[in-house]
């Protein structure tokens, strides 16, 4: 059976630590692996992007590997093929396979039709690839993860669900500040809050996301108008730890979720966190690929 990473609860406390280790050492000598070489990486975009798509891409070829970008429109999915049948032709063809996408089934879907490692670019679930990398940030900016607090800020959706999720695995302490009909469901580990306050006294790190995610756009004016107090700025800032970071996601908005002077400013680690985007998914690649011997 090959390895996946559909929502990241796949990863142990040791594997996530082994992950980002080895993140780090991949940072200090990008060209050093050629885990992929011969392979052919499909990854799948049915939303846009552009860190993931650069860092996949730019990532799988400092692998040694070839990264075959498809854009599901593209694709006999778009008239009807089965994600099964397509599951079965990629496993026929390529060593992984990165999809974003809406439905979190359709990742399920492919993991079990297929017989190549799936993982999760971004789904309306789950965006654990950012979580590894924000996880790398805070291990590079504080040189450890156990006992420290993250506070997310804004709307409980795919990213605020990855950090928690992946928080607890790491011991990062993760808080949700979200209002009433947008917060997060329980996740075990995770405070859940009404109030930004509360939420990053005492936090190392405050990380925002947008209020209007992919797919949500038909609600955007209401969210805008729910979310308005769930923004990152100095003032939230100064409540939290005296050298807490800044942190989101990208891309932003300055002056909804963030204002420029955060995004921008000293105390923010957000372009170093875009940056380990490739850092932190070249070790998941290796990961995902370490037991490719098993028959696929
Ligand atoms: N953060 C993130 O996933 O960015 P993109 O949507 O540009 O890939
Ligand atoms: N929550 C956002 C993240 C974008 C990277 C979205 O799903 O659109």
């Amino acid at each position: 059976m090959p390895r996946h990473l559909l929502t990241g609860e796949e990863l142990s406390r040791d594997d996530l630590y082994g992950l980002l280790d080895r993140a780090l050492e991949l940072k200090a000598a990008p060209r050093s692996s050629d885990a992929l070489r011969d392979s052919v990486v499909a990854l799948v975009f049915e939303k846009p992007s552009t860190r993931t798509r650069l860092s996949f891409e730019a990532g799988v070829v400092e692998l040694g590997g070839h990264p075959m970008i498809l854009r599901s429109g593209e694709m006999q999915l778009s008239r009807g093929e089965s994600v099964k049948d397509t599951a079965r032709i990629l496993s026929r063809h390529v060593q992984a396979v990165g999809v974003r996408t809406g439905p979190d089934a359709v990742l399920e879907e492919l993991a079990a039709e297929g017989t190549i490692p799936v993982f999760n670019m971004l789904t309306a679930g789950h965006h654990p690839c950012q979580a590894l990398a924000d996880l790398l940030t805070l291990r590079e900016t504080f040189g450890r993860l156990e006992g420290l607090k993250l506070a997310y800020v804004g709307d409980g959706n795919n990213v605020a669900r990855s950090l928690a999720i992946l928080g607890a695995t790491a011991g990062v302490e993760v808080a949700v500040a979200a209002p009433a009909g947008y917060q997060l469901e329980p996740v075990a580990g995770a405070v859940l809050t009404g109030d930004p306050a509360e939420a990053v006294a005492g936090a190392h790190a405050v990380y925002a996301d947008v209020w209007v995610s992919m797919g949500d756009e038909e609600t955007a004016g209401e969210r805008r108008a729910a979310l308005g107090p769930y923004r990152i700025d100095d003032a939230l800032l100064d409540r939290a730890a005296p050298d807490a970071i800044a942190l989101h996601c990208l891309p932003a908005h300055p002056g909804e979720e963030i204002t420029a002077e955060v995004l921008y400013g000293e105390r923010q680690r957000i372009w170093d966190q875009a940056e380990n985007r490739r850092h932190a998914q070249k070790a998941l690649l290796e990961w995902l690929v370490a037991d490719r011997q098993n028959g696929y």
